[in-house]
């Protein structure tokens, strides 16, 4: 009989711990995983204790996800190294914002037959220009392969066990199946595909698409413009891919990943919610991160700021008037009305009679 894997979670944040929660029950029905399950906690006070004494006493993250129990044998670890030495897997969930620097300390350190699975949406910036993937840059670090998982997956909601779906993007069948009986419960489908970057790229892109969405609630338009404004979202996350990850495939844009991760964060997510406040109140994105979200972390305006210096440095931003006008908004270069005139004037609005001279990728044949 193999030994059974060991697993670690990277992250003790909403999703961490709503992800720690289904793990940490899987990880005991099946002979092939060890029954611990070792989460790194970054380390904070809460009400004068230290948040992983909290967590492994009275197996609640108090502070990330209140009200919900965690099964005790997800232990919570405040140093990385001794969280991850020994791991056969790894889950990675922090704010990307932290990606490089948890990763530094288990260089060289890792077996070699450790897998890792990212939970992460966002990009990093290359230095020089140009996004990198977080799972490529996982990889790039600690030298293992690293699938990702993303999905229609508010972690309120899984955390209640509420259903959903979610997509895996993992190109080794076997790990693929190990990762499904890791983290598929009754309520929380996972459909697993290789179309690794697709999957990746979907689940940072739709938090540009919920800032827009957030601002045309802000400024007071109804469901139909915020219908638009997620389709002219998609078009642009589907062009994004043809132009920056050729060979992606259209029918993973129709996983949870896609156009239901879409949907669900331009109406539940922090994202659409501090940026309709932006509207609203007039404070600046810092601010509101700051006041509305209680250390949790946004992602639309940093991944809209890492997107558009790649279309800049390659002259592009024409061809993503989305993107652009909500980096823009984020940064008070335009106002907030500007969302309008953007989604007004955009170039999918041709029709066909229009496009007949013009290719996929916007270019004149
Ligand atoms: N929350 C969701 O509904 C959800 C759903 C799907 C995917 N995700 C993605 O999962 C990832 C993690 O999000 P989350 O919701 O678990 O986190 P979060 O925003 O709820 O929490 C912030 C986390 O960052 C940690 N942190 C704060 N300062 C830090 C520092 N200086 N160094 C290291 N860590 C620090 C905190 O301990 C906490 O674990 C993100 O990429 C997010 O996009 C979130």
């Amino acid at each position: 009989m193999t030994t059974p894997k060991k697993i670690c979670i990277l992250g003790s944040g909403n999703w961490g711990s709503a992800i720690a929660k289904i793990v940490g029950s899987n990880v005991t029905k099946f002979d092939t995983f060890d029954n611990e399950v070792r989460m790194y906690v970054y380390e904070e006070m809460v009400d004068g204790r230290k948040l992983t004494e909290i967590i492994n006493t009275t197996h609640e993250n108090v502070k990330y996800l209140p009200g919900k129990k965690l099964p005790s044998n997800v232990v919570a670890i405040p140093d990385v190294v001794d969280a991850a030495l020994d791991a056969d897997v790894i889950i990675f969930v922090i704010p990307h914002q932290f990606i490089r620097k948890i990763c530094q300390p288990l260089i060289g350190k890792l077996k070699p037959t450790t897998v890792g699975i990212s939970l992460i949406k966002g990009f990093d910036l290359k230095e020089g220009g140009g996004i990198v993937l977080i799972s490529h840059l996982i990889k790039e670090v600690v030298n293992i392969p690293v699938s990702v998982l993303m999905g229609a997956n508010l972690a309120g909601e899984v955390a209640e066990e509420k259903f959903c779906e979610t997509t895996i993007g993992c190109r080794d069948v076997e790990v693929g199946k190990m990762y499904r009986n890791l983290i598929q419960t009754d309520y929380f489908r996972v459909v697993v595909v290789d179309d690794v970057e697709a999957v990746e790229v979907c689940g940072a892109l739709k938090n540009i698409v919920a800032s827009g969405a957030g601002f045309v609630d802000g400024l007071g338009y109804g469901d139909n413009t915020k219908a638009a404004v997620i389709r002219l979202g998609l078009m642009e996350m589907i062009k994004f891919c043809e132009v920056f990850y050729p060979g992606s495939k259209l029918g993973t844009f129709f996983e949870s990943c896609g156009v239901a991760d879409l949907i669900t964060t331009c109406y539940g997510g922090r994202n659409r919610r501090v940026a309709e406040a932006f509207v609203t109140s007039g404070k600046s994105i810092e601010e509101l991160e700051k006041e509305m979200l209680n250390g949790q972390k946004l992602q639309g305006p940093y991944t809209a700021a890492e997107v558009n210096h790649m279309l800049k440095a390659k002259g592009m931003e024409s061809r993503f008037p989305l993107f652009t006008a909500i980096h823009q908004i984020c940064l008070g270069v335009i106002p907030p009305s500007g969302m309008i005139d953007c989604i007004r004037n955009h170039p999918e609005h041709m029709c066909s009679f229009d496009k007949q001279h013009t290719s996929v990728s916007g270019s004149h044949e």
